[in-house]
């Protein structure tokens, strides 16, 4: 068998001179130039991209690349480009008297939305993303116009910067109710217990919340006032909202009374600039709840 097939013509394709079958050959037919012209320059551009990006990976890091590019140092430029275009809006955000930012639009809007980025960072994961508290929890909603320490741009401000009942920093905001498990007897918490569901509008033992009016006013009214609405100056929370932080209903109220509790939250004027903290006191004041300054 000759490797040239005797039955071709003139003018009929190569054939590679393998043959099955006695007669069947197989064509030569070479790949089109166009399509080898591009693979060849694939391959070219590959070992370019290799040479100038970084590309095969060594033990600790990848081949830098001739041209030195990085993602990190592109991150990183980009993330002081931001800083410095922000740079005269935050000194004047840290220059503005608190109560006069709401006048200032550019000013505002740059700060509410700064602050809800600081939010989302530090705060959410005790107050909730949407700020909203966790119930019986002892983490207030900080949505409404039921302030511990107070609703002004100012209280907010200051509350933030240095914190609640914390042991780092001596200008925390701090107050302690007693346990009175210790103080009272158990009847006596009782009929404070059903006082306190009594002005907060629940259903309550007649009975045991009339005496336990008395209870309150010798042993409560001092921090949370004769009325129950509570005392800012101390934090001491309004009893006749039906706002809880640690739960209204009577197991609740009575664990709360004999044992006291302590909400704690950390201080910020450490770990946060002062840009931040007023952006977050601008954003937290703007939720929904905040109050005007109070009148001098
Ligand atoms: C570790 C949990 C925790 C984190 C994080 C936290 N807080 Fe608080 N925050 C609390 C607790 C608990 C209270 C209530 C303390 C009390 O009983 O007085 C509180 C109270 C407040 C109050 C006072 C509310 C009022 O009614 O007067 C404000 C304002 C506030 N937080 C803002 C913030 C901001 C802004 C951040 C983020 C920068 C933040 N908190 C982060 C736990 C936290
Ligand atoms: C020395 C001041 C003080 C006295 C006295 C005091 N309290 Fe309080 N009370 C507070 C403070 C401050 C809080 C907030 C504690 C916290 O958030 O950790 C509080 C919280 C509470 C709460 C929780 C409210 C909520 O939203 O969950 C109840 C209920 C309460 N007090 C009832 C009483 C009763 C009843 C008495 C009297 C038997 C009493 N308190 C006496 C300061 C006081």
């Amino acid at each position: 068998m000759s490797d040239r097939d005797p039955t071709l013509k003139p003018g009929d394709p190569d054939t590679t001179g393998h043959v099955w079958d006695e007669d069947l050959c197989e064509f030569n037919n070479p790949l089109p130039r166009w399509w080898l012209w591009i693979f060849y320059a694939t391959i070219v551009w590959g070992i370019g991209y290799t040479i100038a990006y970084p590309a095969w990976p060594l033990i600790t890091r990848a081949t830098p690349g001739v041209l030195g590019f990085s993602t990190r140092a592109e991150v990183a430029a980009e993330i002081e480009r931001v800083a410095a275009k922000n740079a005269a809006i935050e000194a004047r955000l840290v220059e503005t008297p608190l109560t006069e930012v709401a006048a200032d639009p550019d000013l505002h809007g740059f700060a509410v939305n700064k602050g809800a980025a600081v939010f989302r960072t530090y705060c959410a994961q005790c107050h909730g993303a949407g700020a909203a508290g966790v119930q019986a929890a002892g983490y207030p909603s900080l949505l409404d116009d039921d302030w511990l320490w107070g609703g002004d741009i100012e209280s907010i401000h200051l509350t933030i910067t240095h914190g609640i009942r914390n042991t780092t920093d001596p200008d925390a905001r701090w107050s302690e109710m007693p346990a009175f498990g210790e103080i009272l007897s158990g009847e006596e918490i009782a009929q404070v217990v059903a006082y306190v569901q009594q002005i907060s509008g629940q259903e309550h033992d007649a009975a045991l919340a009339a005496a336990g009016e008395t209870v309150f006013l010798d042993n409560c009214a001092a921090c949370h006032g004769e009325d129950g609405k509570g005392m800012r100056e101390i934090g001491a929370p309004n009893l006749t909202d039906a706002i809880w932080l640690y739960g209204g209903d009577e197991a609740a109220l009575t664990h709360t009374v004999t044992y006291a509790r302590f909400g704690v939250m950390p201080a910020w004027g450490d770990r946060l600039t002062e840009a931040q903290i007023r952006a977050v006191a601008v954003y937290v004041h703007g939720l929904g709840g905040g109050e005007a300054p109070p009148e001098e």
